[in-house]
């Protein structure tokens, strides 16, 4: 079976082809250099891409997986959550080629998507498991006990982890997207310089990294740094401490809930997921007896070819979508 998975939730205009589960293209288009400038993404601006893109975006993924729209199957598209714009372009996209082609339509939830990601790659876990979910948007913690059954045992109260680094980067003046910025520049910086707070939240699985960004904003104001003025060698060990306490944190709340939850096993995905010290760190869990699962890093940030194995997934359950199919800003899993 050939499915046509669409990701258009945020500002990466994604298009992917599987062949059932596995990968033959997955087209990811990013806009960052039109968004970087403003320090974030600006949704008018992500929209409009989005349409300048999409079909391009379609027929880079059919040729690649050396396909044509005659040959599809399924079309899988992200429906939410996201921003509004950004996500009408794909669904309507999907909409219209699933009607002009009378092929069928699969809406998937986003967060469904990064959980799925995992089962993209060859190593992954039997159910049920423990997921890590870090993006942009998104921090939380699920039960994974099956396909389509999920339970959330915990969630960010304020900012995202991903939104954290974007927000620190900025402060700093390292430009947008912060986190893989912040993840190189920490390479090379103490993470001990600078005490700042691990939010742990005891007793809780919910996260919170507003307070974090905000000692880190103090910090700078205690320095005599202006924001976006900050001095190479100083930008080097925060980085490195705010991204050691984001991990710490990170890290720490999977080993609780492994233990809450009597699991083994443990998914970590999302944007945030592609951090190098995350990762490190992570794969040091497996010295306590559990099993850790990472996707590569193409497919922890967002990508089309997750929306293609969840449609894909939900179509084999029979959940189909029609046409009156609406795209959610706000959509819980
Ligand atoms: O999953 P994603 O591509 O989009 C959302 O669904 O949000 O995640 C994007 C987020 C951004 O906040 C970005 O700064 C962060 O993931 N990110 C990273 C790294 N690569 C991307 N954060 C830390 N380290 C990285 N290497
Ligand atoms: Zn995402």
């Amino acid at each position: 079976m050939l499915i046509l998975g669409i990701d258009t939730s945020c500002d990466d205009t994604s298009v992917a082809v599987l062949k059932n589960r596995n990968i033959l293209s997955n087209i990811v288009s990013s806009q960052i250099k039109f968004h970087s400038k403003y320090g974030g993404i600006v949704p008018e601006i992500a929209s409009r891409k989005h349409i300048e893109w999409i079909w391009d975006a379609t027929e880079k993924a059919l040729s690649e997986a050396k396909t044509d729209l005659k040959d599809i199957d399924l079309i899988a598209v992200c429906y939410g959550p996201g921003l509004i714009g950004s996500l009408l372009v794909g669904l309507c996209f999907a909409k219209s080629l699933s009607y002009a082609s009378g092929k069928p339509l699969v809406g998937v939830n986003h967060i469904e998507g990064h959980i799925q990601a995992i089962f993209l790659e060859k190593s992954y876990p039997e159910y049920p498991f423990l997921c890590l979910i870090v993006s942009g948007g998104h921090t939380s913690l699920y039960r994974v006990n099956d396909f389509g059954a999920y339970k959330e045992l915990g969630r960010t109260r304020d900012d995202a982890a991903g939104e954290a680094y974007d927000k620190v980067a900025k402060m700093l003046g390292l430009g947008y997207p912060g986190g893989p910025v912040i993840d190189a520049l920490a390479k090379e910086g103490c993470n001990e310089k600078f005490n700042l707070p691990r939010p742990y939240l005891h007793g809780s699985l919910d996260f919170s990294f507003s307070g974090l960004k905000t000692a880190v904003k103090v910090l700078l104001k205690n320095l005599g740094y202006k924001e976006g003025n900050v001095p190479d060698e100083i930008k080097k060990d925060i980085a490195a401490s705010f991204q050691a306490s984001v991990v710490d944190v990170l890290i720490e709340k999977i080993k609780w809930a492994i233990s809450s939850e009597k699991l083994n096993r443990v998914v970590i995905t999302g944007g945030v997921a592609a951090n190098s010290e995350l990762r490190r760190r992570a794969e040091m869990l497996k010295d306590k007896g559990i099993n850790v699962y990472l996707p590569s890093k193409s497919l922890c940030t967002d990508n089309a070819a997750m929306i293609a194995i969840t449609g894909y997934n939900k179509f084999l359950k029979g959940e189909i979508s029609d046409l009156f199919l609406n795209a959610r800003a706000y959509l819980p899993l």
